[in-house]
């Protein structure tokens, strides 16, 4: 997005807190489940358009490593919405030239779904449109651990912030420029907290379901009048 621009005024990387699934469900007497459901069809038009509109990269924060506190059968209803849109959707990202790949500690998951995981990571690696990044059993603070778990086990003595990031689960992908929370909740939430140090945020009460393309080209202008100085001055 906006090519021709400086790096740092440019639009490359979009994170998104896509918030509100149970919410939405709860208005209309549904099951919160349901609300994950419809919040999916959203994330899959997000693609779409997102893709279009050329974005570069778009990480979505799909399972924090706090969502194990929901009930077993929330948790086991969103694991299986994921590994099914996983293998069933191969051919819409093949089309779309979409690379997929997963951040968060995967470990903790079914080892069928890590097969998955590994499998369509395999698969998408070679295309070159939109990087999706998916963020599963993912915590900031947990990622960062296991980062300096890394270098405490590699013997290194001195620490750059360049060793640290070479260590995230981000590694090789900038920082998100922008990141986008729905449902009206103004805070991180353990997202991406290493790389968020200077994005810009932009909310809206609107829940996740009900996001459409005309919430995300209202983001982005709005990201394109903020004044990104990054603690100098100009
Ligand atoms: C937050 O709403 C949403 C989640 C914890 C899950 C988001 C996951 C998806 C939309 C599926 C994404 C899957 C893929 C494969 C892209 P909430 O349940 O916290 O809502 P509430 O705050 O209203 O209760």
């Amino acid at each position: 997005m906006a090519d021709e621009k400086q790096p740092d005024q440019m639009c490359r990387h979009i994170a998104v807190i896509m918030d509100g699934n149970g919410r939405w469900a709860k208005q209309r007497g549904k099951i919160r489940s349901f609300g994950h459901k419809e919040g999916l069809k959203a994330t899959k038009r997000l693609l779409h358009y997102a893709s279009e509109r050329g974005l570069k990269y778009l990480t979505l924060y799909a399972f924090s490593t706090e969502n194990w506190k929901r009930a077993e059968e929330e948790v086991s209803y969103l694991m299986n919405l994921i590994h099914l849109h996983l293998r069933k959707e191969m051919k819409f990202y093949k089309k779309n030239h979409i690379r997929l790949r997963f951040i968060g500690d995967l470990s903790r998951l079914k080892p069928s779904l890590q097969e998955e995981m590994r499998s369509v990571e395999r698969d998408t690696a070679s295309y070159d449109g939109l990087t999706v990044q998916l963020a599963i059993n993912y915590g900031g603070r947990d990622e960062l651990r296991r980062a300096v778990q890394k270098l405490i086990d590699s013997g290194k003595q001195e620490i750059t912030e360049a060793d640290i990031e070479a260590e995230l689960d981000t590694a090789g992908i900038p920082d998100p420029d922008l990141i986008i929370r729905t449902a009206g909740e103004q805070r991180l939430s353990n997202f991406l907290m290493w790389q968020s140090a200077y994005s810009e945020f932009w909310y809206t009460p609107k829940l996740w379901p009900d996001f459409g393309s005309e919430d995300f080209d209202e983001a982005v202008a709005a990201f394109f009048r903020r004044d990104r100085r990054y603690g100098g001055i100009k």
